[in-house]
């Protein structure tokens, strides 16, 4: 695109941005949504992770599960996109088709015959008796309708302008320890924290406090899929969720069942394309101490690193909608926060997931299919 034509979409593009908040300046007050000035972050300002990747063309993951379905949209299609909902006609579309669509389901078949697996188990292969689509055997909740991963466009996400800052305090603290856990369906590390000094999540769509508890992974057996969320028809590699309870409840056990009980931060990680060797994740040399299924492995004081060395600065652009947990029991107390900018991770790192082992064997394709929106809406922070 020429200088000139850029200088103009911009132009317009900023008076679209303030006809749009002047209009909801007169409409806000009867709904209270915060409306805000949504803006350079997203288009200007690429962070220290993704600017390396300047002149790399943008990668290609197909969602498997629409082999057919639309192509990964690059950053110009999302830019214009965005450019598309910053009229205020598209906040609140009404969605016919997607109406039609959910009148005309099949309501769900529940077959009759006894599950045979056992309760609690269960599995990332389609074919297995309790895989992704009869998780709702194991626990009925999977079967809700408010449930995670989904889809996640940009062209269809309601832009949220004037938010609060998504904040997450203690990021740099380090813990007394680290619990490194197979849990047979993935790696989980849980942090040991000394009184207060556990980090707390706040901002954006919560509306109180929420307190780190673990994060674990999802990946694939190749880097062409592994991510749960989709984000604008594109499957990575790898995503990071870190689990966080609302800080009014006791614990994450407690807080979980609670309709705001839970939030959980994810990231997608992208292939760092220039060196295969390189170390930019060295906390993944622990994974070779949990291969085998259920096992344990105690990250001393001295070998601990802060979270902020997993994930780096708070400051991307990001989805939130409600959601659920993407294992059984699924519970639908979930606040998601998905972000834009995807973390970098080498293939040599990714090896050391696709070694872990789960009961059945090789630890991959640990994610859960996309699951249906339904009414829900998705917003872009
Ligand atoms: C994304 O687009 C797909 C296909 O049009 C649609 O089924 C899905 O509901 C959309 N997701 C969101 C979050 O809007
Ligand atoms: C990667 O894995 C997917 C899903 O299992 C498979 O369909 C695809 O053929 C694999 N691609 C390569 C290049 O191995
Ligand atoms: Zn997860």
């Amino acid at each position: 695109m020429s200088d000139v034509t850029e200088m103009q979409l911009l132009k317009w593009h900023g008076q679209l941005l303030l006809l749009n908040f002047l209009m909801f300046m007169s409409w806000r007050p009867c709904r209270g949504l915060n409306v805000p000035n949504y803006g350079s972050t997203y288009r200007a300002n690429p962070t220290r992770r993704s600017g390396v990747f300047a002149s790399v063309r943008d990668p290609a993951y197909y969602d498997e599960y629409q082999p057919s379905g639309p192509k990964p949209l690059s950053q110009d299609q999302r830019r214009s996109k965005l450019t598309a909902i910053s009229n205020p006609d598209f906040y609140f579309p009404p969605d016919p088709e997607a109406d039609l669509a959910e009148a005309n389901e099949p309501e769900p078949v529940f077959e009759r015959q006894k599950s045979k697996a056992t309760p609690g188990s269960f599995s990332y292969n389609p074919k297995d008796k309790n895989g992704p689509s009869h998780w709702y055997r194991v626990d009925a909740r999977c079967g809700g309708r408010y449930q995670s991963p989904i889809l996640l466009n940009t062209s269809n996400a309601q832009l949220v302008t004037r938010k609060r800052p998504l904040r997450l305090d203690g990021q740099t603290n380090l813990p007394q320890s680290i619990l490194l856990q197979n849990d047979g369906h993935s790696a989980k590390f849980t942090y040991n924290w000394r009184n207060g000094d556990r980090p707390v999540l706040r901002g954006g769509p919560l509306k109180t406090k929420y307190l780190f508890e673990q994060f674990h992974f999802h990946w694939g057996v190749n880097s062409t899929v592994g991510s749960e969320h989709v984000y604008d028809y594109q499957r990575y590699p790898m995503e990071i969720h870190l689990v966080f309870y609302n800080g009014l409840y006791e614990s994450f056990q407690d807080a979980r069942e609670q309709v705001d009980g839970i939030a959980v931060v994810g990231l997608f990680y992208e292939i760092y394309q220039h060196s295969v060797d390189e170390q930019l994740n060295t906390w993944t040399r622990f994974l070779r101490n949990i291969v085998t299924p259920d096992s344990e492995f105690t990250i001393p004081f001295i070998d601990t690193f802060p979270l902020y060395e997993v994930i780096g600065d708070i400051e991307w652009p990001y989805f939130s909608y409600e959601g659920s947990l993407t294992t059984p029991p699924c519970l639908e107390t979930v606040t998601w926060i998905v972000a834009t900018k995807p973390l970098l991770v080498t293939e040599k790192e990714m090896k050391q997931f696709r070694r872990l082992q789960s009961s059945t064997g090789q630890m991959v394709n640990n994610y859960r299919p996309v699951q249906k929106l339904n009414h829900r809406r998705v917003f872009l922070y």
